[in-house]
């Protein structure tokens, strides 16, 4: 099973992912979680570059940096992961292309970033997204004292239209669950519970 977490920064997402590993794996499913950009030496040193704020990215360079990092991500680890019916969490994945440099950067056309996305993922598709709503107010209140990487300074316009292009994959999607992200810790964790439980039943 291979499930997403999705929302703009601030969201709250690390802490949910966690939670949720802890009380599968004393279920006792086998799960393994990595972060996008993340997860494989190569996607890794592709991070660095695409958060370090001293270097100019060009925006479809951009793109296609966070797409290399996934491909590897996906072919080297998630794959055969998912072949041997691991659980899989994803802290991000292509919607995150999608709503951040498709929506918020408009580096290209949204059916182009959809395109690029289809190459990246070797065909993985996530069973269930959950996505952490949260208004791009409380989250830049949420990180106001947080020290920022090239992404987060990139403006409040560009995080309210990373927001809209959440928005409009969670009504498109029906994999997307929203999530209500000013909740609790702990209800946010039930919700998300509730909804795999009912999923690997
Ligand atoms: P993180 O802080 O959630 O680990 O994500 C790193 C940053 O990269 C975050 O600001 C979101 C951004 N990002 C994109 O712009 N496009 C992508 O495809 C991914 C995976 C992340």
């Amino acid at each position: 099973m291979l499930i997403t977490f999705e929302g703009i920064d601030g969201s709250g997402k690390s802490t949910q992912i966690s939670l949720l590993k802890n009380e599968l794996q004393e279920q006792g499913y086998s799960v393994y979680v990595f972060r996008e950009p993340g997860g494989t030496d190569l996607s890794e040193m592709i991070r660095g570059i695409l958060l370090n704020p001293e270097i100019d990215i060009d925006p479809v360079t951009e793109v296609l940096l966070f797409s290399s990092a996934r491909s590897q991500l996906i072919a080297e680890k998630v794959k055969p992961l998912l072949d041997n019916n691991d659980v899989v969490i994803l802290d991000r994945f292509y919607d995150s292309t999608t709503a951040y440099q498709g929506y918020g950067r408009q580096s290209l056309a949204i059916d182009q970033i959809h395109q690029i996305n289809k190459a990246a993922t070797h065909g993985v598709k996530p069973d269930v997204t959950f996505y952490l709503r949260l208004s791009p107010q409380v989250a830049a209140e949420r990180t106001k004292h947080f020290e920022k990487d090239r992404m987060e300074l990139s403006g409040e316009t560009f995080f309210e239209r990373v927001y809209n292009g959440f928005e409009q994959l969670a009504k498109n999607e029906e994999r997307f669950k929203t999530i209500n992200a000013e909740k609790s810790i702990e209800e946010i964790h039930q919700d998300i519970l509730n909804f795999v439980k009912e999923f690997l039943s």
